[in-house]
């Protein structure tokens, strides 16, 4: 059964960003594979990767076959992501797990020219605006566990097809250690041109396409 997840509200804003024709795309920290099997649908092959054994077990199991969605167990920060490999890569919820300065250059690299890297994170509250955002979510938080309890009993689908999200599997957390003004600092320099939003419950996404190559000389 479904629970109510703020990082679901947002797969709509990120799927926007896949490039058409997305040949190889991958989830980093996906979790039961809720994004991954959403991105399935606009591209040819995705990999989704987590470094709990748990949770591969559980997206595996939550994924009809046959399927073009391949997960593995891996860590992120160890794997030879390759370069100029990937269309898409997403993360969801993960960044804030990761040393960001280290993660996100092995993630610019693995794009391919005209790559987009679409992270969804969180960030730790600071400032005025940061808590008053915070506590203008708080109601909307409730208001949202409120009718998802509601729609559960009604037995209303909601809106994925696939509703088998891992029960009983809680994907690991951990508390956000950057505000957005680092985040924004550093994105500036590891990730040129990449364009960040603030989001309602203590959310943000970052948008980055790789710059394509230069056309050749004649
Ligand atoms: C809060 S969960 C988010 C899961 C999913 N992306 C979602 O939106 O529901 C964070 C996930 O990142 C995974 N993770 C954390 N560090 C990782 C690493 N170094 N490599 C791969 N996965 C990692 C965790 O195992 C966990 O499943």
């Amino acid at each position: 059964m479904r629970r109510w997840n703020h990082n679901d509200l947002y797969h709509r804003v990120l799927l926007r960003h896949v490039p058409p024709h997305c040949d190889r795309a991958l989830d980093v920290g996906c979790g039961t594979g809720t994004f991954a099997r959403a991105l399935a649908e606009k591209a040819r092959v995705v990999e989704g990767i987590d470094r709990a054994p748990e949770m591969i077990a559980a997206a595996r199991a939550c994924t009809p076959q046959p399927s073009n969605v391949h997960y593995r167990v891996a860590d992120v920060l160890a794997e030879d992501l390759g370069t100029r490999r990937y269309d898409f890569i997403s993360c969801l919820a993960v960044v804030h797990h990761l040393p960001f300065a280290t993660i996100m250059p092995r993630l610019r690299e693995a794009l391919r020219p005209g790559g987009v890297l679409a992270v969804l994170g969180l960030y730790r509250e600071r400032t005025a605006t940061d808590y008053a955002v915070s506590l203008a979510a708080v109601p909307l938080n409730w208001l949202g566990i409120a009718t998802f309890a509601v729609v559960r009993l009604a037995s209303i689908p909601f809106h994925h097809r696939d509703r088998r999200t891992g029960k009983g599997v809680r994907p690991p957390v951990a508390p956000a250690a950057m505000t957005l003004a680092e985040i924004r600092h550093h994105a500036g320099t590891l990730l040129p041109g990449s364009v960040i939003r603030r989001h309602l419950f203590w959310r943000y996404s970052l948008l980055y396409r790789r710059p394509g190559d230069s056309p050749a000389a004649d």
